[in-house]
C-alpha cells in the first residue's frame, strides 16, 4: 500500500497517536534484535583427533605391537567440552595453534610436556588490533596483585583465564547479572573449591561465605557485584580491574557502593556508562549517572511493569485504531 495513502487514512480515523507510537515501537523492538547468535563452529581434523580422547568420558588405547585394544577413563582435569570450547573466545583455534604439535603422537612423548606455555602477550603484545583491551597494563596490574607479586608456583593468567573455556564476557554481554555470575565463577573455580586451590597452595581454604558474613544480604550482593569490585584496584585504562589487592584492603564501607558517585559507576557499569555515553550523548548518560543510586531507585519488577504496562497501551491503541478504521469505511460505504 502506498505509504502516504496509509498515514491519511489514520490521520481520518483520528488515531494520529499511532504515527508517534507506531515508529516508537518498532524502534523498541530493532533496540533488542541485535542479539546475536553463536557461529556454529566447525573443528578441523586434527582438533577432532585430540577431542576424541579429550572430549571424552573414555578413550581406546591400542597396543602398537599386538593391536590389543583397551578402554580407558580420560582424567577430568584433561577433559574439554566441545560444545563450551567451540563458544569460548579462542574456540575458533585449533588445539596445535596452542600446544605443539607432537601431541598428535599418543601415547604423548614426555618432551612435550617440557615446552612452555604461550603467554597472553605472545600473541596479544603489540597488535594493534587489541590496543583497546591494554594488555601491558593488565600485565602490569596482575604482576603487583596478590596472585602475582609474589610467586605462586604455576599461577599464570591462564589460571583464571581457562585456555578452553575462556569467554570474553564483560564486553560482550549486555546483562549485570551474566557479567558478575561469569566474572565471580572465574574467582570461586578457585576459592569455592578446595581441589584447584590445593594444588596450588598448601594452605586451607577459607570458608568464602563465613568470611563475607558481615556483609547483609549476602547471596544478593554475590550476584549483583563482581569480587573485583571489592577486592581490586580500579585503573581507568583497562576495563576489568587485574590488581587484586591483599584482604585486609577491600572495600566494606557500605556507601562506597551506595551513594551518588558510587565506585561502581567506574568498575561494573564502566562498560555500560561509555557505551552509553556514546549512543546517546554525554548528556543523557550524566543524567542517569547522578540520579541512580544503587539499591534505591532502580528496580527490576518495575521494569518489567512498565514494559507490559507498554505493551498493553499499544494493543489497546491497535484495537481502537482497527475499529475506527472499520467503522470509518463502513459509514463511507467502502466495503
Ligand atoms: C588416544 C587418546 C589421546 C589423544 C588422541 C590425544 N590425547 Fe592428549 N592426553 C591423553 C592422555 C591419556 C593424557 C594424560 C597422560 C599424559 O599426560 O600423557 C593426555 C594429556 C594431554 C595433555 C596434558 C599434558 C600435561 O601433563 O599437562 C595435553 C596438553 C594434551 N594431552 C593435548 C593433546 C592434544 C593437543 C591432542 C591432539 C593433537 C591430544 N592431546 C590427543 C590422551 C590423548
Ligand atoms: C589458546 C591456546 C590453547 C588452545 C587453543 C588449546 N589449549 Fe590446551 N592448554 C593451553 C594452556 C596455556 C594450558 C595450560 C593451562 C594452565 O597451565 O593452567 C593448556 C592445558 C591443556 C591440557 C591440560 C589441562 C590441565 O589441567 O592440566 C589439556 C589436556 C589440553 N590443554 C588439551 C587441549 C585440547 C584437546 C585442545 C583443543 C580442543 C586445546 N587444549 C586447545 C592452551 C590452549
Ligand atoms: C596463540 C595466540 C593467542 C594466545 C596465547 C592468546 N590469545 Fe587471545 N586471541 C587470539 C586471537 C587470534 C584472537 C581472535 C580470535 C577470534 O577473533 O576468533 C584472540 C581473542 C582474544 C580476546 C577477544 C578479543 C576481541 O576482539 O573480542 C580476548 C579478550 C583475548 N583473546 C584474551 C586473551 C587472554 C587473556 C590470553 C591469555 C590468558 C590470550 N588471549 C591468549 C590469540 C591468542
Ligand atoms: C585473578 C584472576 C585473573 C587473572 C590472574 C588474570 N585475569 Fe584477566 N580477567 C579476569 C576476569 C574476572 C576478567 C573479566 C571476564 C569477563 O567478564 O569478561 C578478565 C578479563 C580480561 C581481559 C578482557 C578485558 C576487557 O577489556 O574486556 C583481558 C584482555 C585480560 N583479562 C587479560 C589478562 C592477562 C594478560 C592476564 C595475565 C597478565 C590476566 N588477564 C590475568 C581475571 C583474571
Ligand atoms: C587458580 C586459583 C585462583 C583463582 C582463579 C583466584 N585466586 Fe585468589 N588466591 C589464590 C591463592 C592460592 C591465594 C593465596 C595467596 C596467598 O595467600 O599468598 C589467593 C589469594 C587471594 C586474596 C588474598 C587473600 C588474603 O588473605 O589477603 C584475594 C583477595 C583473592 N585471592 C581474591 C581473588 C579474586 C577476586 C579472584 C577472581 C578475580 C581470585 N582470587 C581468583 C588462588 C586463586
Ligand atoms: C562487598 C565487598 C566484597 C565482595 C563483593 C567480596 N568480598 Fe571478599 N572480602 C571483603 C572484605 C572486606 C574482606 C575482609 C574480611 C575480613 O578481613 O574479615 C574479604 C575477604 C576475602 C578473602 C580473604 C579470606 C581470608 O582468608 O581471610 C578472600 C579470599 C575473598 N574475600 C575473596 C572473595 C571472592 C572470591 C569474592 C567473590 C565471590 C568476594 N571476596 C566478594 C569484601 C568483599
Ligand atoms: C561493592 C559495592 C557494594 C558494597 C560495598 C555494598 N553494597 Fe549493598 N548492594 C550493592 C548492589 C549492586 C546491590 C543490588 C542493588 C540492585 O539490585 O538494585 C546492593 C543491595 C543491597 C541491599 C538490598 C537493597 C534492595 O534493593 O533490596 C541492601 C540492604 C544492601 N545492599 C546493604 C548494604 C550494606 C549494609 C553494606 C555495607 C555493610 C553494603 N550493602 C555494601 C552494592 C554494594
Amino acid at each position: 500500500m502506498d505509504l502516504t495513502k496509509f498515514v491519511k487514512k489514520i490521520r481520518k480515523t483520528g488515531a494520529r497517536w499511532l504515527l508517534l507510537v507506531l515508529p516508537l515501537f518498532i524502534a523498541w523492538l530493532m533496540s533488542g534484535a541485535d542479539v546475536s547468535l553463536d557461529p556454529k563452529v566447525e573443528f578441523d581434523e586434527e582438533t577432532l583427533q585430540c577431542l576424541e580422547c579429550h572430549g571424552a568420558m573414555r578413550y581406546t588405547l591400542v597396543d602398537p605391537e599386538t593391536g590389543d585394544t583397551v578402554s580407558m577413563k580420560m582424567y577430568e582435569e584433561l577433559r574439554i567440552d566441545p560444545n563450551v570450547y567451540a563458544k569460548a573466545t579462542h574456540g575458533s583455534f585449533s588445539c596445535i595453534d596452542c600446544h605443539s604439535p607432537d601431541f598428535e603422537t599418543h601415547p604423548h612423548p614426555v618432551s612435550v610436556k617440557f615446552e612452555p606455555n604461550f603467554e597472553c602477550i605472545d600473541c596479544h603484545g603489540p597488535d594493534e588490533k587489541y590496543a583497546d583491551f591494554n594488555f601491558e597494563t593488565i600485565e602490569e596490574e596482575y604482576s603487583i596483585s596478590v596472585h602475582g607479586n609474589h610467586y605462586i608456583e604455576n599461577f599464570s593468567c591462564w589460571s583464571c583465564h581457562n585456555p578452553h573455556t575462556y569467554k570474553n564476557t564483560a564486553r560482550q554481554s549486555e546483562s549485570i547479572t551474566e557479567i558478575v555470575a561469569y566474572n565471580n565463577s572465574m574467582c570461586l573455580g578457585c576459592h569455592g573449591d578446595i581441589s584447584h586451590y590445593e594444588v596450588l597452595i598448601e594452605r586451607q581454604l577459607t570458608n568464602m561465605l563465613s568470611k563475607h558474613d558481615w556483609l547483609p544480604n549476602q547471596s544478593l550482593h554475590f550476584r549483583k557485584v563482581r569480587c573485583i569490585d571489592c577486592h581490586a584496584a580500579v585503573h581507568e585504562d583497562i576495563l576489568v580491574a587485574h590488581q587484586v589487592l591483599p584482604a585486609n584492603q577491600a572495600v566494606r564501607n557500605c556507601v562506597d557502593c551506595h551513594s551518588t558517585n558510587s565506585i561502581l559507576m567506574g568498575s561494573l557499569y564502566k562498560h555500560q556508562v561509555v557505551e552509553k555515553r556514546s549512543k546517546s550523548g554525554f548528556f543523557n548518560a550524566a543524567i542517569t549517572n547522578q540520579a541512580y543510586i544503587i539499591g534505591a531507585n532502580r528496580n527490576y519488577y518495575f521494569n518489567v511493569f512498565s514494559v507490559v504496562i507498554f505493551g498493553l497501551v499499544l494493543a489497546a491503541i491497535a484495537v481502537h485504531a482497527t475499529l475506527r478504521y472499520i467503522s470509518y469505511r463502513r459509514q463511507h460505504g467502502k466495503k
